[in-house]
């Protein structure tokens, strides 16, 4: 992939806050128009490494090129092609959320005109027109994550930086979140996730970086990690004959408490081969899917390593 291709590229990229290490050694690349997971358990460095990417905080040693330019050195360069979105909205609360999005981008140098027509635009696409005109600290937590994601967008920039955004959202808000970030994606925007809520990744994302510990462990596109998974949910109308087979081809497995049975079986081809079998045997399949998402199974993969 040449570097054209790339929105970030980061490479042993470390930050310490005194003398603790958040982030230890992050080396990868995120590439243009993709939209790109950065999954990692609490205080793993996620929300660190992306500040660093934003151009809100020095790293400490190693190199990063975001959108073409190195945020230390050519500051408002990444911060004029990005647009970030903490995991909680932060704002003078005095203001309205129309001021709110005028004013950042005012920030970006954008005209007043220009502004105020993008902010109106953004308000309808996030459905808060209506708190158009109300003090910011009136709108309910997933409220402020909606103008949070806004106020991000505000300056139409080419990458998005997105910590959690689905925190606090309602089941609606949600579904439309993965849209408009899809949306955005089918647009050419890069867009760097974060989210421990991992099944929703993995019908937003094409790709996931682990961290783990400030250090980058693994990468994994959504498609390899799915055609990965090794356990999956059978639910027969009787179970008796499963699991006398299961005994009988010596194919691993555990007894779910809702009746179901856990079997281990490596491989999307290797599963499609059982069920073939299974059905094949007589053996009254009602409910056969991969247990978790495939991302969770990675995490829990790595988790496990790591004990
Ligand atoms: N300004 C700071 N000063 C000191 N320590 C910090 C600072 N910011 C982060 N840390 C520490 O760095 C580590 C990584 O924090 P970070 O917020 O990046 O984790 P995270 O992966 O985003 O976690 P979470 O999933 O909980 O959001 C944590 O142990 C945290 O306490
Ligand atoms: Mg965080």
């Amino acid at each position: 992939m040449s570097a054209s291709d790339l929105s970030v590229s980061a490479n042993q990229v470390s930050r310490v806050f005194g003398s603790f290490v958040a982030v230890a050694d992050a080396t990868f690349t995120v590439p243009r128009g993709g939209v790109t997971a950065l999954v990692g358990p609490n205080g793993s460095g996620k929300t660190t490494l992306m500040l660093v990417l934003a151009g809100l905080l020095t790293p400490s040693s190693g190199t990063v090129e975001v959108c073409g330019f190195n945020p230390v050195t050519d500051n408002f360069q990444v911060r004029s092609r990005v647009g970030w979105m903490p995991d909680q909205f932060g704002m003078w609360d005095s203001l309205t959320a129309l001021e709110a999005l005028t004013m950042t981008g005012a920030t970006y140098r954008m005209s007043a005109d220009a502004s105020l027509a993008r902010a109106r635009e953004l308000l309808e696409l996030v459905h808060l027109v209506e708190f158009g005109d109300k003090p910011a600290h009136v709108l309910s937590r997933g409220q402020k994550q909606r103008l949070g994601l806004a106020r991000a967008l505000m300056h139409s920039p080419q990458m998005l930086i997105l910590d959690e955004p689905a925190n606090g959202l309602d089941p609606r808000s949600r579904i439309e979140l993965r849209g408009i970030v899809r949306q955005l994606a089918e647009g050419g925007t890069t867009i760097l996730i974060s989210s421990h809520v991992l099944a929703e990744l993995d019908e937003m994302v094409d790709d996931a970086i682990f961290l783990s510990a400030g250090r980058t462990v693994a990468r994994e596109t959504v498609t390899d990690a799915r055609s990965a998974r090794s356990s999956w949910h059978v639910r027969a109308i009787d179970r008796t004959p499963l699991v006398s087979w299961l005994e009988e081809i010596h194919v691993p497995f555990a007894l779910g408490q809702d009746g179901s049975v856990i079997v281990n079986i490596s491989g999307e081809e290797n599963a499609a081969r059982f069920l073939r079998d299974a059905l094949a045997r007589d053996i009254a399949i009602v409910e056969f899917a991969p247990r978790g998402g495939a991302l969770e199974q990675t995490y829990l993969q790595l988790n496990e390593e790591r004990r």
